[in-house]
Parts: C-alpha cells; structure tokens; sequence
C-alpha cells in the first residue's frame, strides 16, 4: 500500500520495492497527487495521463529554479543528492524556459533532427556488431548485458556523434549514473558536475580552434546560428553536450535494458516478432509505454496559483510528472488491454515518454533509430538469449528519474 505522511502526502522512494506495483499505485492515488521526497522535500506530482499532458504544456508552470520557493529561502539547498536531476544553470535548456528557451531549441533542431542522425545508421551498426563480437566467446556464461553490451553501444553512439575517441568516455557514463541515482553522498553530485562541466569545455574550446576540420555534432553546434549573429556560446555548447549525455545516455540503456526485459518475460511476443507477426516499432513503442525509460521528470515550478487535477498548486511549490504512474491511465489506454499489460497490439493511447509540449525530448528521433537497429542484431545473433536470474531478482537503483538496473545478468547461448 501507499504510505502517507501524518499529514497526508504520499511517501515516494528514490528506490521504490517494485517499480511497477509503485506506477500503479500512484496511479490510483491520482491524478495530481502531494508526495514526500528522500530528505523531506515536498512536492506534486502528476500521476495521470492527460494532467501531466496539460501542465507539460501550461506556461504558468516553469523550469527555473528562481520559480522554487523552498528552494529560494534555503528549506532546499544546492546539496540535496535529488538535486542532481534538476538543472538550475540557465544555459541548460531543461532549465529554460520561454524565448530562451525557444532560442536554444532552435539552434539545436538542425543537429538533432531525424535526417542528420539517420546518417548514424551505418556507424551504430558497426559499433552493435564490434560489441557482439566481443562478447563472443563469453556467450556460454552469466554476463551483465547492462554493463557489456546496453551501456556500451549508446555511450560509443555519443562518441561517434560528437566526434571523440570511445576511450575518452570511459569514466563519463559512471560519472552520469552517478548524478542521476539520486544515492550519492550529500554535495557528491557537484563535484562531478564540475568534473564534466570541465571535459566538455576543454573539447568546445579545442573544436572552436578547428571547426574546419569537423563535421559532427560538436561542429555543428558551433556552426548553429552562425550568419545570424545569434550564435552559442562556448559555455552554452559545453553545457548541451552535458546536457544531451545527460538526458540521452541513460535513458537509451534503459529502453534497450527494458525491451530485452520485456521480450524475455513475452516470450510468446518474440516468436512473434520473428515471424513477423509484429514489429520491432510496435515493440519498442510499447516498451516505452509500458516501462517508460524517464520514470519521473522532476520540477516545474507554479509562476501562480494554479487548480489542476482537484488540487491547488500554490505558486512557488515544485510539480513533478510521473511518467510512470500516467502509462497506467485507463482514460488514454483503456481498460482492455489493461496498461499493465505489455501488449504491442495495444491500438488505444498514445504515451508521452519523450515528454511533451516545448521540452519534448530532441533525441527522440537518435533513440528511436539506435532501438531499431541494435535490438534486432542483439537477438539475431544470440536468439537464445535469457535471463541468468529470476526476473523478480532484477534490481532497480533508482526510480525518481530514469529506473536503472544495476545490473542485467543474461546468457547469451545455452
Ligand atoms: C528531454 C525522455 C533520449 C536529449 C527529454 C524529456 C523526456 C525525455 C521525457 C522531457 C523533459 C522535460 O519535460 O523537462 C527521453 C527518453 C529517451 C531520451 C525516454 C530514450 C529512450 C534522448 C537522447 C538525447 C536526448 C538520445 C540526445 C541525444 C534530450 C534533451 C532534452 C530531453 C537535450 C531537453 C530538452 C529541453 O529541455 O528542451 N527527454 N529522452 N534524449 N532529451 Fe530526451
């Protein structure tokens, strides 16, 4: 059951017993519903699917920071480990907001849009196959398919996209996993923030000195705006190269962590798959449904008072949206196939796991096309992959952002 403050706020976990008992709990609880977070902190949540579509929307509700009253009289300080999910510099366009934040988007839409990251596709297949490769002759043994393989190929995709040598990554996709878990020692996650913050400086700065000489994403960046005298700064290219392995690397191990997981827990769904009886979209779109990769996207923040959902949002006070809890909504999906159920065939409802409204999810177009080509070479290569572990022994590491295994022990060939 759902546990409550003396007060009535809904207790949420950073780790909660079982992730998708806790979706549909809050679900219930819905659709807008007060939550305590780790640390005391107090906040909304959006548990519905259409209420979270409208204040995803609703300009009265902003990103900044400078919005967040607890925050502004110190009650949440800058040390708070959950802090590592909200960004609160305003060169970060998740924390942007209005023509600024317009602004960044624009500039960024011409590198990140579906025909320049299509011209991935040859790389991502070499890159699938050389981490197949390597995991050859280790077919026959328990392996953590997290670590070996689903962390590795989207890390070298990031690689490939801006241009730098898979070696430089080695200690940056810990470094993020770190800042996104929510678990780190008080303050930790400024640290690394400043770690990363750093790398990515030295790299624009050494780029400026050669655009020329490039032609990925990081060139591009410096390009954007170019001829309008609206250019981005070098700061401002530092902080969206954090901020897309920030947004894009985690969450596209988990999407791939989450079909294979589903696949093996349907197998029926796999056979059908490869009797083309369904296809690899229709699975990776449910999987995003059904296991939404952003579980909770933290803060924004009420300019006014707002009623929403039956509840007044006092302006000041922190709303955040349960992706998780809104893919059980019975309005948007219905009620046969029940939303728990992980249905491809599903026709009703569309989810909204990349987000929605100015913040929609950029990436969606890179994630899409790495699902729908590392996937089907996985399991056309190993077609007898399992689980080394009961699927109930899968352990989450954190769920009040992105719901990370902490490991996925698999074989990949009886
Ligand atoms: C924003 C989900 C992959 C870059 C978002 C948002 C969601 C999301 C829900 C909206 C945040 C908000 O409302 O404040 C996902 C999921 C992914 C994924 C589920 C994978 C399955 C990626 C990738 C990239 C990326 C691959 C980059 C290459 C970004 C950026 C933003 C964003 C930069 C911020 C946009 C803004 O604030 O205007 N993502 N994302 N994401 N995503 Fe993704």
């Amino acid at each position: 059951p759902v546990q409550h403050t003396p007060d009535g706020a809904v207790l949420v976990r950073a780790v909660p017993e079982d992730v998708q008992a806790d979706r549909e709990r809050l679900y219930q609880e819905g659709p807008v519903v007060r939550v305590e977070l780790p640390g005391g902190v107090r906040a909304w949540a959006t548990t519905h699917h259409e209420v979270s579509r409208a204040t995803l929307n609703d300009p009265r509700f902003v990103k900044s920071v400078a919005h967040w009253a607890d925050f502004q009289s110190g009650a949440v300080t800058a040390e708070w480990p959950l802090m590592g999910t909200i960004p609160t510099d305003d060169t970060n366009m998740l924390a942007l907001d209005g023509a600024p934040h317009r602004r960044m988007r624009r500039l960024i839409a011409s590198p990140f849009s579906a025909r320049r990251v299509e011209r991935l596709r040859p790389r991502i297949e070499a890159l699938t196959s050389k981490a197949l490769d390597a995991l050859e002759e280790r077919a026959g043994e328990r392996l953590d398919l997290r670590s070996e393989f689903t962390f590795k190929v989207p890390m070298a995709v990031i690689g490939e996209l801006y241009g730098v040598a898979e070696e430089e990554y080695t200690n940056l996709g810990e470094m993020y996993a770190k800042l996104f878990s929510g678990t780190t020692e008080e303050g930790e996650h400024l640290q690394i923030y400043a770690t990363l913050f750093q790398f990515f400086a030295e790299m624009t700065a050494r780029k400026r000195a050669a655009v020329d000489e490039h032609d990925d994403f990081t060139a591009d960046l410096l390009r954007a705006g170019e001829g309008e005298d609206d250019a981005l700064s070098d700061t401002e290219i530092a902080v969206t190269l954090l901020t897309v392995v920030a947004a894009g690397h985690e969450t596209t191990v988990n999407l791939l962590n989450n079909v294979v997981r589903a696949l093996l827990a349907h197998p029926g769904q796999l056979d059908r798959l490869r009797r083309g009886e369904v296809t690899w979209d229709a699975v990776v779109e449910e999987t995003l449904r059904y296991d939404p990769p952003n579980n909770v996207m933290m803060f924004r923040f009420a300019t006014e008072d707002v009623e929403i959902g039956g509840e007044t949002i006092r302006k000041g006070e922190a709303l955040m949206t349960h992706y998780g809890a809104a893919t059980r909504d019975r309005q948007e999906f219905g009620e046969e196939p029940h939303p728990s159920v992980f249905d491809p065939d599903r026709t009703q409802g569309r989810h909204i796991s990349f987000g929605y409204g100015p913040h929609i999810c950029p990436g969606a177009p890179l994630s899409r096309l790495e699902a729908g080509i590392i996937l089907p070479m996985l399991f056309e290569r190993f077609p007898d992959l399992r689980l080394a572990v009961p699927d109930e022994e899968l352990e989450v590491v954190a769920a009040l952002s992105v719901t990370s295994l902490r490991e996925f022990p698999v074989v990949l060939r009886p």
